[in-house]
C-alpha cells in the first residue's frame, strides 16, 4: 500500500478497504493527461514564485521522463498505488528527491482528478468527432452513387413510397451531422480549466489560474471552486451525445440486418464483416452489426449510472465521483468502435440495386401517387383514395401491379383514367417529381448533396 496521506493515521487501512477504495486499476487509463496538467501546474507554480524556476524546471523534466518512460514501455503502472495521481507523484520524488514533493503545492487531488477528467474526455470528443467524419464522408459517398437507386420507403416497416437509397442514406447523415454537432457544442461548454480550485476552496497561494489554462488550451479558468471540484456535468453530456450515436448506429444496423437477409437481399455484407455459423454450414451472419446494435445497452448504462450517481452528492467533492470513470471510458471506447467498425462494414457492403428496385415495383408503393393522378383530374381526395383502395384490391386478387392493368382494367373501376396513368404512376416519375426541399427527387437530393459536400469540406 501507497498512500500519500499517511500523517494523520495510526493505522494501516485494512486491505479489503484499500482495495475498494483503490481506483488505479482504471484511472491509470488518463495518467499522460495527469502528467500534462502536473506539468503546466508545476510552470505556473515556477512562474509566479511559489517554487523557484529551478525546483519548476526539475519538476518539469521529471515529469517529462516519467512520461516518455511509459510511453516506452520501460516504466510499468504499479497496482500498489492508491491512483494515478499518486503513483506519478511518488515516481517524481523517487527520481528527483525532495523537489518532485513540491508538485502538489496549491493542488489537491480533487481539482486534479476534474482536470484529468476534463482534459481525457476533451481529446476522446476531437477522436470521436474524426470517426464521425469518416463515417459521413463513406455515407456520402454512398448517396451520391445511388441517387437513382430505387427502393421502397417503409413506415411500420410495410412498404409505403418509393425513395431512393441516396433519400435513405441522407435520413442518417442528417442524424449524424446532429452528432457531429453535439460534440463540437459539448467541447466548446466543456472547455474551461477547473485546475486551480484546490481541495474546493482555492488556496491562498497566489496561483495564475489564467495561465494554467491557457497552458493547457482552455479558454479560460472555471468561475468557482467549488463547482469546479464537483462538476460533472460535462461527463453526462457526452455520455447523453454517446448513446444518441449509438441509438442511431443501432437503428441503421437493425435495417442493415433486414435488408441482408435472405428475404430482402438488398445489401450483401462483405466476407470481411460477417462470420459463419459452427453448425450451419450456408450461413453468413450480420454479427458487427448485431453488436453494434446491442452494444446499445452499455452505453446507456454509462449515462444512467452517472446520472444516479451524481443526483444525491452535495457539494463538493465526494468519493462517490470516483465512479465516473469505468463506465465512461467503456462508452467511449465501445462507441469508438462502433463508428469504426460501422464505416467498414457499410463501406464495403454491395448494394443490389434490382432487387431494391423490384421490391419498390410491388407492394402498391405507387398507390399514393395514382389517387393524386385522379385528384389532378378533377376527383376530390378522400373518393380517389377510395378508387384506388379498390383497385389495389383488384389487383390482390389478380396477382398484379397497378402499372400491369389494362386500361380496360383501370377504367372498369374508374373512367377517369387515361393512358397517360402509367407514366404518373412509373417509379421514376413517383421519385422524379418529388422535388420539395427535403424530398427524394433528383433536384431535391442534389441540393443535399450540394450543402453536404460543403459541410465535409469545412470539417476537414
Ligand atoms: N481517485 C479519486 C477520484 O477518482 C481521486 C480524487 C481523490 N480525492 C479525495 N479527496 N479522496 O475521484
Amino acid at each position: 500500500m501507497a498512500q500519500l496521506w499517511g500523517g494523520r493515521f495510526t493505522k494501516e487501512t485494512d486491505e479489503l478497504v484499500y482495495n475498494f477504495n483503490a481506483s488505479i486499476s482504471f484511472d491509470q487509463k488518463f495518467y499522460a493527461q495527469d502528467i500534462k496538467g502536473s506539468i503546466a501546474h508545476a510552470i505556473m507554480l515556477g512562474k509566479t514564485g511559489i517554487i523557484t524556476l529551478e525546483e519548476s524546471e526539475d519538476i518539469v523534466n521529471g515529469l517529462k521522463g516519467i512520461l516518455n518512460d511509459i510511453e516506452n514501455g520501460d516504466l510499468e503502472i504499479s497496482p500498489k498505488y492508491e491512483d494515478i495521481h499518486s503513483f506519478v507523484e511518488a515516481t517524481l520524488i523517487d527520481r528527483i528527491g525532495d523537489t518532485g514533493k513540491k508538485l502538489h503545492t496549491g493542488r489537491s487531488r480533487n481539482d486534479q482528478v476534474a482536470l484529468d477528467m476534463r482534459l481525457y474526455t476533451r481529446d476522446e470528443v476531437l477522436n470521436i468527432k474524426e470517426l464521425l467524419y469518416g463515417l459521413m464522408k463513406t455515407l456520402h459517398s454512398i448517396m451520391k452513387e445511388n441517387t437513382d437507386t430505387y427502393m421502397p420507403g417503409f413506415t411500420h416497416l410495410q412498404k409505403a413510397q418509393p425513395v431512393t437509397l441516396a433519400h435513405h442514406v441522407g435520413a442518417y447523415m442528417e442524424m449524424f451531422k446532429r452528432d457531429y454537432s453535439r460534440m463540437c457544442d459539448i467541447y466548446e461548454r466543456m472547455n474551461y480549466c477547473p485546475l486551480g480550485a484546490g481541495a474546493l476552496a482555492g488556496t491562498t497561494y497566489p496561483l495564475d489560474r489564467d495561465m494554467t489554462a491557457e497552458l493547457l488550451g482552455f479558454k479560460g479558468p472555471t468561475l468557482n471552486s467549488m463547482d469546479s471540484v464537483s462538476d460533472r456535468d460535462y461527463v453526462i453530456e457526452l455520455l447523453s451525445a454517446l448513446s444518441t450515436i449509438s441509438m442511431h448506429l443501432s437503428r441503421f444496423s437493425e435495417e442493415i440486418i433486414i435488408w441482408n437477409s435472405n428475404e430482402y437481399q438488398f445489401v450483401e455484407l462483405d466476407d470481411a464483416y460477417s462470420t459463419g455459423s459452427s453448425i450451419m454450414p450456408q450461413k453468413k451472419n450480420p454479427d458487427i452489426a448485431e453488436l453494434v446494435r446491442g452494444k446499445t445497452g452499455r452505453v446507456y448504462a454509462a449515462l444512467i449510472s452517472i446520472l444516479t450517481t451524481m443526483k444525491g452528492i452535495p457539494l463538493a467533492y465526494n468519493k462517490d465521483m470516483q465512479e465516473d470513470k469505468e463506465l465512461t471510458f467503456d462508452a467511449i471506447d465501445t462507441v469508438k468502435g462502433c463508428i469504426a467498425l460501422f464505416e467498414g462494414m457499410i463501406r464495403t457492403m454491395k448494394v443490389n440495386k434490382d432487387k431494391m428496385k423490384a421490391s419498390a415495383m410491388n407492394g402498391f408503393t405507387n398507390a399514393t401517387d395514382a389517387a393524386d393522378y385522379l385528384v389532378k383530374k378533377g376527383v376530390p381526395f378522400r373518393d380517389a383514395h377510395g378508387i384506388i383502395g379498390k383497385l389495389v384490391l383488384y389487383c390482390i386478387d389478380n396477382s398484379k401491379a397497378i402499372e400491369e392493368l389494362s386500361i380496360s382494367e383501370l377504367k372498369s373501376i374508374s373512367d377517369v383514367f387515361d393512358e397517360d396513368v402509367y407514366d404518373a404512376i412509373s417509379l421514376e416519375t413517383c421519385v422524379g417529381k418529388r422535388n420539395t426541399i427535403g424530398a427524394p427527387g433528383p433536384d431535391a437530393i442534389n441540393k443535399v448533396l450540394e450543402i453536404n459536400e460543403a459541410f465535409l469540406n469545412s470539417i476537414k
